[in-house]
């Protein structure tokens, strides 16, 4: 019994793909020149936050397709010494932004919060970094903006995934800014091109000198307003200035011992995971092994319970009343876990956001840092869609967000990823609108053990917590947890998307318990790093052309 023991050990190590192993710090990122850029910085002395600034800037260059100046996004920080911190850098509704804005004469939602000049909320990633590195970081703010400057300045090499992408898009197509910069004109950049954006670099070169003053107020504002007045855009000179990053204190929970240290709102997917996870730690679903349909099932009922509070009740905090507490209230958790039919699907006409007046009391892209001294920071920022709203402005090189797609244009009806919301995510001037992105810690014994995230719109948080339940359920390497195939359930529209790498038979058996199963390749793109005995596990997903790299 003992011997097979070990041979059934020796033969799942053997088995496990491998992630990128240091002893001192990691960076894991989208994209390798990125997460050079960062190392570089980490290597110089820098601390975590200040490679978090220059990976950020250079994503803008590398990874046009969600990398930004013209989005916006949240860093969670978790400082060696057991601070915390959540700088929310979301882009903004413009002043004149309205309630039914993109509605047409019959009410019906048009595709202006998708594509266009009308689609951008008010950028923060500028903003965001600046007030990240004013507050927490050491090196100076020129030193780690000016990779980016030079990535765009002298080029890089265009990858088979980049390329395919630029190729791709028919947004970028449809501007001829974007296409002339991104698809030369519609003569397509190949793989092992180099790519050079001097207008980019003269924009990221003002604000390596002068910061998020040049952005909000100096040339590049002045700038952005002339050309969003002349495109039709909402975006002013006033709301430029207007725009603040917010500091806000990180929600916190448990599961099974460890703390789970998550993105509090505008961000619906702390809440989330800490709902799903709560209805899953008392109900055993784990027993029936990773991957299993049995546990599936289990878990896609609890994703389909919260999406239907998700879309009742998250919004802007700083707008609207979140009820974070009663959402997280153990009796409720209890409620909803009871109503899950381990061997039936419930149809989500059947789920309804929960009555919560008895509880009273009660395309992204993601990257983790660890630095030498143990500080971890998860940023997730993002244009929203693939190169976002697929404009850029004459002159200054950089992509617009299509950001305002996240507010519910019309209560009930589904935005890109099909979520749908309703008054707590109405449109309003200044205000957030409602995200997924869920960077997130997890600790063990007080000390940092995994820092996680991903883009995937309304599936990042549930492809957030699949990977860190690999881990802490299912005993997976920080690779193996990453590379599993997942899934993916959002209560509306009622369906269950599964990677190829979900058997045909426990597709079988799912559907068998009732649920509408479909196939989705790509289920999110995970940057992970793990804490493990001394050593630190960087994991990029082999989904993308990520890079993880240590030292
Ligand atoms: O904030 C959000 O939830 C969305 N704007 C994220 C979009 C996204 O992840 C697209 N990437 N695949």
């Amino acid at each position: 019994m003992k011997t097979l023991a070990i041979y059934l050990a020796l033969a799942l190590s053997a088995s496990a793909a491998n992630p990128v192993r240091a002893k001192q710090a990691m960076v894991v990122s989208r994209e390798s020149n990125a997460t050079d850029a960062g190392l570089a910085a980490l290597k110089a002395g820098g601390n975590a936050v200040d490679a978090a600034v220059a990976v950020g800037m250079a994503l803008a260059v590398t990874h046009p397709s969600a990398g930004n100046l013209g989005g916006g996004g949240f860093m969670l920080v978790r400082f060696a010494d057991g601070r915390t911190t959540f700088i929310d850098f979301r882009e903004r509704a413009p002043g004149k932004a309205t309630r039914d804005m993109y509605l047409d004469a019959s009410g019906k939602p048009t595709q202006d919060s998708v594509r266009g000049f009308r689609a951008s909320g008010v950028p923060g990633t500028v903003r965001g970094l600046e007030l990240a590195h004013k507050k927490y970081g050491h090196a100076n703010w020129n030193s780690l903006v000016q990779p980016a400057v030079k990535l765009a300045r002298d080029g890089f090499q265009v990858t088979y995934g980049l390329a395919s992408t630029l190729k791709g898009n028919r947004g970028i197509a449809e501007f001829p800014e974007s296409k002339r910069i991104f698809q030369r004109g519609g003569k397509y950049y190949e793989p092992g091109e180099i790519f050079r954006q001097p207008e980019l670099a003269a924009t990221l070169s003002r604000i390596a000198a002068d910061g998020g003053r040049d952005f909000y107020e100096g040339e590049t504002a002045q700038r952005i307003a002339k050309e969003m007045a002349a495109g039709g855009g909402l975006i002013t000179l006033e709301d430029l200035k207007n725009y603040t990053a917010v500091e806000r204190k990180p929600l916190e929970g448990t599961y099974k011992g460890y703390k789970i240290i998550t993105a509090p709102p505008p961000s619906s997917g702390g809440v989330g995971i800490l709902q799903m996870m709560g209805v899953l730690e008392k109900s055993g679903y784990e027993k029936s092994g990773a991957g299993s349909a049995a546990a599936i099932h289990f878990v896609a009922e609890s994703m389909r319970r919260y999406y239907a509070d998700r879309a009742e009740y998250l919004g802007d905090p700083d707008f609207v009343k979140v009820p974070v507490t009663r959402l997280l209230d153990p009796r409720y958790i209890s409620k909803l876990r009871e109503s899950i039919d381990p061997a039936h699907a419930t149809p989500s006409s059947q789920v309804r956001a929960g009555d919560l007046t008895a509880y009273e009391s009660a395309e992204t892209t993601h990257y983790s840092i660890v630095d030498k001294d143990g500080n971890a920071v998860a940023v997730t920022y993002t244009l929203n869609g693939g190169y976002g709203s697929g404009v850029t402005l004459p002159g200054l090189g950089f992509l617009w967000n299509n950001e305002m797609d996240d507010f519910s244009a019309k209560p009930g009806a589904p935005n890109m990823f099909g979520a749908i919301g309703g008054e707590a995510n109405a449109i309003q001037p200044g205000k957030h609108p409602l995200s997924s992105m869920t960077p997130t810690i997890v600790l063990k014994d007080g000390k940092p053990f995994l820092v996680v995230g991903t883009p995937g719109g309304t599936r990042i948080l549930t492809s957030v917590m699949l990977t860190i339940l690999n881990v802490l359920d299912f005993g997976m390497n920080v690779q193996d947890a990453v590379n599993a195939p997942r899934f993916h359930h959002q209560w509306q529209p009622d369906r269950l998307q599964v990677e190829p790498g979900i058997s045909p038979d426990t597709r079988a058996l799912l559907e068998q318990r009732g649920h509408k199963v479909e196939i989705s390749r790509n289920i999110c793109e995970m940057a992970v790093i793990q804490f493990e005995d001394g050593w630190l596990a960087g994991a990029s997903d082999p989904r993308v052309e990520g890079k993880a790299a240590g030292y």
